[in-house]
C-alpha cells in the first residue's frame, strides 16, 4: 500500500470506528463481516487516543458484570473469549521466541540469546517484522514474546529464549523488536515479568531481591518495552517476588508497571501462574491464562458484591483488552492476513542473516579458521549437534522449523563434490548405554511399598536398568513406591568410566558408587540425563546403588556405566585421524536445555570425552558449541585450536556456520554473557538454589477443588548488582571470555575519542569516536561504551554498558560513531529516595570491543 492509499484507508477506518461507536451507543448489533472483506486498513497500532478511550468505554457500557468477568479469563489454551454483544472476536495467541509456534511449521530464526549476540538493533527490528508478519499470516493477535529475563546464571534453562546478562543491551534490542512485531498489527507480549531467572522450581520459588537490584538489573528491559516500545501486553511470571506471586504482586504490577511506567495495555498471567482470584484482580492482573481457574464468576461475583473487589477494577481490565483491540484494529479487519500465505518461507534470508550475525568466534589459534575448501580433501563432521539441526532449545518456544539445515548439511552444501564430508554422531544414544552396560551378574531391584524406602521390599533381579523413556508424561501411576537398584560393575581395564542416569516426569533419584554419592537429580519440573565420571583401575569392582523415586508416570529409570574411550564410536576415531580437518559439534538441544528445567554447566554426557578423543587424533579440530550461554570447556579447551559458539542459530544455522567456518562471512557475534570457566565461578553460584531450611508454605483454594498447600522455597539475590561482567570488572578477576568479546577474521582499531570534559548533570552527552577495519577482509564490529562512576556516594559496579553500535566495515574503511548518553546513563537507583539519582562529579567513559578491552578512555565531570 502506498502512503496515499494508506492515509485514505486510515480515514475510512476512523469513519468506520465512528459508525461502530454510534451503533453501539444506539444498542444496535454490528456485524464485523461488513468490513471483514475489506483490505487491512492499517497494520500498525494506532496511538492511544481520546477516541479509542471513548470507544472502549462505550463498548464496556454494553456489558454485564458476568460478561466482563468472562472476558478476563482465557479459553481453549491460546485464546481470549469472544463477546458477540460488542462484536469482539476471540483473540488468538502464539508462542514466540524463535518463531511463530503453536500453529504449524514456521520460519525459525536466530532468536533470544542469538539475537543478543548480534548486538544489532536493525536486525532486532527486522526479526520483529518477520515474526509479526508470520503471526498475522496465522491470524495471531498476541505473540507471546519477547522474553527479556536476565541471564543471571549460565544454568538457567530458558536463557536461550531470553537475551543477555545486561539490562542496557536487552532494553536496546527489545524496543525495535517490539516495534517490528507490532508494525504488523500484532501485539507483542514481553515476558516473564519478573525475576524469573531460573527454571528450578519456577512455580513456587520466592525470589528475594532489593529494589535497587530490581530497578537497575532486572526491570529496565521491561521498562523499555513499555515506555519506549509501547508493548501491547506483558506476561507475569510463575515465581513469587518478595513474598507474593507475580500475578498478585502489587509492587511490580501496580506500583511499577501501571504506576511508574503508566502501562495501558494488558497484563496477562503465564499459563497457570494464578493462585488467588481476588488478590490477582486487586493487584493488577488483567487476564488469567489459559483459563479462569481463579479470576472467574464464582470467585469474583461475590467479591464484587461484598466490595472486596471493586467493579471499576474489573472494568479497568476489560477496558485494557478493548483498548488493545481498538489500537491494533482487531475489530476492523480479520486478523488472518490472506495477503500473506500462512506458511510463507519468504523470510528465510532473515533467518540466515540472524544466524550469520550471531556466530561468535571464541578461539582461533594460528588462524586455523577460515578453512580453505581448496586445500581440504576430507573434512569430518562429528558430534550429536552436527545432525540433525538444532535450531532452538526446548519448551514452549520450540518451533517446528521449515527444513532446518544441520551443520553437516551446511558444510556439505558449501564444499561441493570435490571435498569428501564424513559424518558420524560419535556417541551412542542414551538407551544404548543402558541396554549394553555389562553389570557383574544381575542387578538387584528392591521395590518398597512407600515413598521413603520403608516397609518390606519386594525383591527381583534384572539384567539391565533400562526403563528410560524420552517422553515425560504417561498414564498416571499412583502406587506409592521407591526402588533401590544395587549392582556390581567390574572395570575391564583401567580408565575413566561414565556413570549415566536418566529418568522422566517428576521422578527423583540419587546414585552412589562404593557408598560415595556421585549423582543427585535436583530438578523439580523437568529432567535431563545426569552423569559423572569415576576413575577405575584394571579389574576393579565397584558397587553402584541407585535410590529411585518414580513420579506420576511410573518407573522410567535408566542407569548405565561405560568406559569413556569405548563409548566413542570407532568411525569417529577413524574419521578424525584421516580427515584434513574436523568439526566437532557439541552442546545442548531441546532435551538438555529447556523450559521447565535448568541445564548443566558441563556439556551433556560423553561430549567432553568426544572432543578430547577427536582433538587427540587430529590437531585441526574445530569445536562448535550449541547452547544458551557459557559451558564447561576446561577438559579440552587447550587441546583445540578453534571454538565457535553458535547459540541456537535457527533453521539456517548449518548454512551460516559453514559460511563462517569457510570465510564466506566474518564471525561477527559478540558474547552477550560472560563465559565462566566453571559454574562455581559465577557470582550467582552460592545463591542460586533456595536457602536450606527456609521453606514456607502457601495455602491455595480453588473453587471446586480440595485446597492445596504449596512448599515455597526462598532464593535470595545476594549477588545484587554483581551480575556477569559487573562482578568480573568490579572484582578485577577475569572470566574465561568476557562479556562483549568475539574474534573476527579482520582487525579493528578505535580512535579519536571525543567526550566533553564537563556537562551539567541531567543533560545528554554525545560521545564520538572512529572505528576502522585495519585488516584485509570485510567484517563486523561492535563498539561498546562503558561508564564508570568513581565518585558516586553509593557503591556502583566498576563499569556498566551504556551504549553500543554495530558497524560493518570494508578493509581500510573507517566510520565515525556517535553515541548519546542520557541522564539515565549516569544514574543509579537511590534506595532511600526511591528514585534515579546522579551524583555530580567524575565519570569515566571507556570505549572498546569488550567489557575488558576498552582502548579509548576519557574523564567527564558532571556538574
Ligand atoms: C511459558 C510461557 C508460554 C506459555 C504458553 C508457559 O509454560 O512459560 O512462556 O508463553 O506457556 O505456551
Amino acid at each position: 500500500m502506498n502512503i496515499k492509499t494508506k492515509v485514505i484507508a486510515q480515514s475510512i477506518c476512523a469513519f468506520r470506528r465512528a459508525i461502530l461507536l454510534w451503533l453501539l451507543s444506539a444498542g444496535i448489533a454490528f456485524s464485523p463481516s461488513v468490513c471483514a472483506a475489506q483490505a487491512p486498513l492499517s497494520n500498525s497500532p494506532g496511538p492511544d487516543s481520546p477516541a479509542i478511550e471513548a470507544q472502549a468505554h462505550a463498548m464496556l457500557a454494553k456489558l454485564t458484570l458476568e460478561q466482563k468477568i468472562e472476558l478476563i479469563g482465557g479459553v481453549d489454551e491460546m485464546f481470549t473469549h469472544a463477546e458477540p454483544a460488542i462484536n469482539l472476536p476471540r483473540l488468538k495467541m502464539s508462542d514466540a521466541s524463535v518463531g511463530v509456534r503453536t500453529w504449524g511449521p514456521t520460519t525459525a530464526y536466530a532468536g533470544g540469546v542469538a539475537l543478543a549476540a548480534t548486538w544489532d538493533r536493525d536486525f532486532a527490528r527486522k526479526l520483529g517484522e518477520s515474526l509479526g508478519k508470520d503471526a498475522r499470516a496465522r491470524g495471531v493477535n498476541f505473540l507471546l514474546g519477547p522474553g527479556v529475563n536476565i541471564a543471571r546464571s549460565p544454568v538457567s534453562g530458558r536463557n536461550f529464549e531470553y537475551l543477555s546478562e545486561d539490562p542496557v543491551l536487552n532494553a536496546a534490542l527489545v524496543v525495535p523488536y517490539i516495534e517490528g512485531v507490532q508494525s504488523h498489527g500484532v501485539s507483542a507480549t514481553v515476558k516473564h515479568y519478573a525475576l524469573n531467572d531460573e527454571e528450578y522450581n519456577r512455580h513456587n520459588v520466592d525470589v528475594e531481591a532489593d529494589e535497587r537490584t530490581m530497578r537497575e538489573i532486572y526491570l529496565p528491559a521491561f521498562e523499555a518495552a513499555v515506555t519506549r516500545g509501547h508493548v501491547g501486553a506483558v506476561m507475569d511470571s510463575y515465581n513469587l517476588i518478595n513474598g507474593s506471586h507475580a500475578t498478585q504482586n502489587d509492587f511490580l504490577n501496580l506500583k511499577v508497571l501501571k504506576g511508574d511506567w503508566d502501562f495501558k495495555g494488558v497484563l496477562m498471567s503465564d499459563w497457570d501462574a494464578t493462585y488467588d482470584g481476588v488478590a490477582a484482580a486487586n493487584n493488577g492482573l488483567d487476564l488469567e491464562m489459559p483459563s479462569p481457574r481463579f479470576m472467574n464468576a464464582k470467585v469474583l461475583l461475590p467479591a464484587v458484591q461484598s466490595g472486596e473487589v471493586k467493579e471499576s477494577t474489573i472494568d479497568d481490565k476489560v477496558t485494557r483488552i478493548l483498548r488493545l483491540a481498538l489500537r491494533f484494529n482487531w475489530l476492523d479487519r480479520p486478523q488472518l492476513d490472506l495477503a500473506d500465505p500462512t506458511y510463507s518461507i519468504a523470510d528465510k534470508p532473515v533467518a540466515l542473516e540472524g544466524a550469520l550475525e550471531s556466530l561468535t568466534l571464541l578461539k582461533n589459534v594460528g588462524h586455523i579458521l577460515p578453512l580453505d575448501a581448496a586445500k581440504i580433501g576430507i573434512i569430518a563432521v562429528i558430534g550429536p549437534d552436527a545432525w540433525p539441526a538444532v535450531p532452538g532449545g526446548g519448551g514452549s518456544s520450540e518451533a517446528t522449523a521449515f527444513d532446518p539445515v544441520s551443520i553437516v548439511t551446511g558444510i556439505a552444501n558449501l564444499v561441493g563434490p570435490n571435498v569428501r564430508v564424513l559424518y558420524t554422531r560419535g556417541l551412542p544414544e542414551m538407551n544404548d548405554v543402558f541396554w549394553h552396560t555389562h553389570w557383574e551378574g544381575a542387578v538387584q531391584q528392591s521395590t518398597y511399598p512407600s515413598k521413603d524406602f520403608s516397609g518390606n521390599p519386594e525383591s527381583s533381579s534384572t539384567p539391565t536398568v533400562a526403563n528410560y523413556k524420552e517422553e515425560w508424561w504417561g498414564p498416571e501411576d499412583k502406587t506409592p513406591r521407591s526402588i533401590r537398584y544395587t549392582a556390581s560393575f567390574k572395570a575391564a581395564k583401567a580408565g575413566k568410566y561414565l556413570v549415566l542416569a536418566a529418568a522422566s516426569g517428576s521422578d527423583h533419584y540419587k546414585v552412589s558408587v562404593d557408598g560415595k554419592p556421585i549423582i543427585e537429580q535436583v530438578q523439580v519440573e523437568g529432567q535431563h540425563p545426569e552423569s559423572a565420571t569415576v576413575d577405575l583401575g584394571d579389574g576393579q569392582t565397584v558397587t553402584v546403588v541407585a535410590d529411585y523415586l518414580p513420579g506420576f508416570a511410573g518407573n522410567r529409570f535408566g542407569l548405565g556405566i561405560v568406559n569413556e574411550s569405548d563409548m566413542i564410536s570407532e568411525d569417529a576415531k577413524k574419521f578424525a585421524s584421516t580427515a584434513d580437518a574436523v568439526v566437532v559439534s557439541v552442546g545442548f538441544n531441546p532435551s538438555t536445555e529447556s523450559e521447565g528445567l535448568d541445564r548443566t554447566f558441563s556439556l551433556p554426557w560423553g561430549q567432553d570425552a568426544l572432543v578430547e578423543t577427536v582433538a587427540t587424533a587430529n590437531p585441526h579440530t574445530i569445536v562448535t558449541l550449541t547452547g544458551g550461554g557459557g559451558m564447561d570447556t576446561r577438559r579440552w579447551l587447550d587441546k583445540v585450536p578453534a571454538v565457535l559458539h553458535t547459540w541456537y542459530p535457527g533453521q539456517e544455522g548449518g548454512t551460516a556456520i559453514a559460511d563462517v567456518l569457510f570465510g564466506k562471512h566474518d564471525p561477527e557475534g559478540k558474547l552477550p554473557v560472560s563465559f565462566d570457566r566453571g559454574w562455581e565461578d559465577n557470582p550467582s553460584f552460592k545463591d542460586y538454589y533456595p536457602i536450606p531450611g527456609a521453606n514456607t508454605s502457601l495455602h491455595v483454594t480453588e473453587v471446586g477443588h480440595p485446597p492445596v498447600d504449596y512448599v515455597i522455597p526462598h532464593v535470595k539475590y545476594n549477588d545484587k548488582l554483581m551480575v556477569g561482567y559487573r562482578y568480573w570488572t568490579t572484582t578485577g578477576k577475569h572470566p574465561l571470555f568476557p562479556f562483549g568479546f568475539g574474534l573476527s577474521y579482520t582487525t579493528f582499531s578505535f580512535s579519536k575519542l571525543e567526550v566533553p570534559s564537563s556537562a551539567s548533570a541531567g543533560s545528554t552527552v554525545a560521545v564520538g569516536f572512529d572505528v576502522t577495519n585495519t585488516g584485509n577482509v570485510p567484517g563486523g564490529e561492535v563498539a561498546q561504551l562503558y561508564v564508570s562512576d568513581p565518585s558516586a556516594k553509593a557503591q556502583r559496579p566498576e563499569r556498566e554498558l551504556k551504549g553500543f553500535q554495530k558497524v560493518h566495515l570494508a578493509p581500510g574503511e573507517s566510520k565515525h560513531v556517535t553515541l548519546s548518553l542520557d541522564a539515565r546513563a549516569f544514574s543509579y537507583w537511590d534506595e532511600a529516595a526511591h528514585k534515579w539519582t546522579i551524583d555530580p562529579g567524575k565519570f569515566v567513559i571507556r570505549v572498546g570491543d569488550s567489557s575488558e578491552n576498552t582502548p579509548l578512555q576519557a574523564d567527564l565531570t558532571l556538574n
